[in-house]
């Protein structure tokens, strides 16, 4: 369970999960007439038709909104042109908007059911790594803008979320390290034992293996969910530690123009936060270089793009409207321990960047 009030909602994780999903919705949510997959074409053709037998197993009358593949759904007109399907399909106040997809599908579909006939109700079921493991649950919705990513959007929260891991046996394997460096980020702020069965099971990981990959789903739903409930709206600095790798990870993508996926970027990201933490004292060596180990375990490429030090902290302060001369950062304090925010100096940043043979 995500706990928040009345707002609060289960997130089901497990291989197989698919056939039951209609099942769970009708247990949980017992008076709606219709509902709406937004989905694309690509994850219908490989996924859709199990999700469509277990809802209409159940007599739910299901309709189908496709939206273009990755962050190309995520637009002002995808959205617009989404409203109108479902006011074409009479998707009404009783009705469920689906969004069965990676990320990009979710934050699209969520921003939209925040916002359709003052808001309906959401349910995610997650197709990727990154979604299941972080973006299906917490809220936030968003879509892109041509000034940014992420730029337009709201706070609106699932009624139910289904993270079925068998889903992600066809997911490309730059897909699954992408979540992964997210699950690693997880083990880092919040969860030694997460860590430990990472490394114990990098070859599972990376191979799609749905059991292996439902307990790294598992723990990242309880980390997150427990931050989501303590600051739903990210408000208290307390979800704010979900930014660690973040920061520096941002800004290499931005640099790169996303051609460094987003994970890969986070796992820079952490690396360089780890370094800064050991000049502050907060972490050792010794776990800096555990977690690059396993990074490179995993298949992270780690070595550092080149762009100069001081053109990434430029990026940096006109992404996070940073403090002069600081930028603020989530700041490891060991393997599953608690991170602190700090602001770091810009002095000691391109130091660190430097050091790790940025530029
Ligand atoms: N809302 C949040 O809290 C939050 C958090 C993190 C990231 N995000 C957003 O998430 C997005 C990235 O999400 P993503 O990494 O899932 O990428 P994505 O949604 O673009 O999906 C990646 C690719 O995988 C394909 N795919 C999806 N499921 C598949 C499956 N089961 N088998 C085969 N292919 C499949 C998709 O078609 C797509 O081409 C970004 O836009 C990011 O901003 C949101
Ligand atoms: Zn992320």
């Amino acid at each position: 369970m995500v706990e928040l009030g009345e707002r609060s909602y289960p997130v089901h994780v497990s291989p197989g999960l698919i056939g039951n999903v209609g099942t769970l919705i009708k247990e949980h949510i017992s008076s709606f007439e219709k509902c709406a997959i937004v989905t694309t074409d690509l994850i219908w053709e490989v996924h859709g038709r199990s999700l469509l037998e277990s809802l209409e197993k159940k007599g739910i009358n299901v309709m189908k909104a496709l939206v273009p593949d990755g962050e190309e759904a995520k637009s002002w007109s995808v959205a617009e042109k989404l409203i109108g399907d479902l006011l074409e399909y009479g998707i009404d106040k009783q009705s469920i908007v689906i969004a069965f997809g990676g990320g990009a599908v979710g934050d699209l579909t969520g921003f939209v059911a925040s916002i359709y006939l003052r808001g309906v109700s959401l349910i995610q079921v997650p197709t990727t790594l990154l979604a299941q493991a972080d973006s299906g649950l917490g809220g936030k919705t968003a879509v892109n803008h041509p000034k940014g990513k992420n730029l337009i959007g709201s706070f609106h929260q699932p009624s139910m979320v289904f993270s079925d891991t068998n889903l992600l046996h066809t997911l490309p394997r730059k897909e699954i390290l992408s979540g992964l460096g997210e699950v690693v980020k997880h083990g880092v702020i919040a969860d030694q034992t997460l860590f430990n069965f990472i490394e114990g099971n990098t070859g599972k990981l990376v191979d799609a293996d749905p059991d292996a990959l439902a307990y790294v789903v598992n723990r990242s739903v309880a980390i997150k969910g427990a931050l989501v409930a303590l600051d739903e709206r990210d408000s208290r600095g307390v979800r704010a530690v979900l930014n660690y790798g973040h920061t520096t990870g941002h800004a290499l993508e931005i640099l790169s123009k996303l051609e460094i996926k987003h994970g890969e970027a986070v796992a820079l990201g952490m690396i360089v936060a780890s370094r800064i933490s050991e000049s502050l004292r907060l972490t050792t060596s010794a776990d800096t270089e555990r977690l690059r180990r396993l990074l490179t375990a995993l298949g992270f490429d780690l070595k550092p793009p080149q762009f100069a030090p001081i053109e990434i902290v430029e990026v940096m302060h006109r992404d996070k409207k940073a403090m002069k001369g600081s930028i603020r950062f989530v700041i490891p304090t060991g393997i599953g321990s608690p991170p602190v925010i700090r602001a770091v100096s810009e002095h000691l940043l391109i130091q660190t960047l430097e050091s790790e043979g940025y530029g």
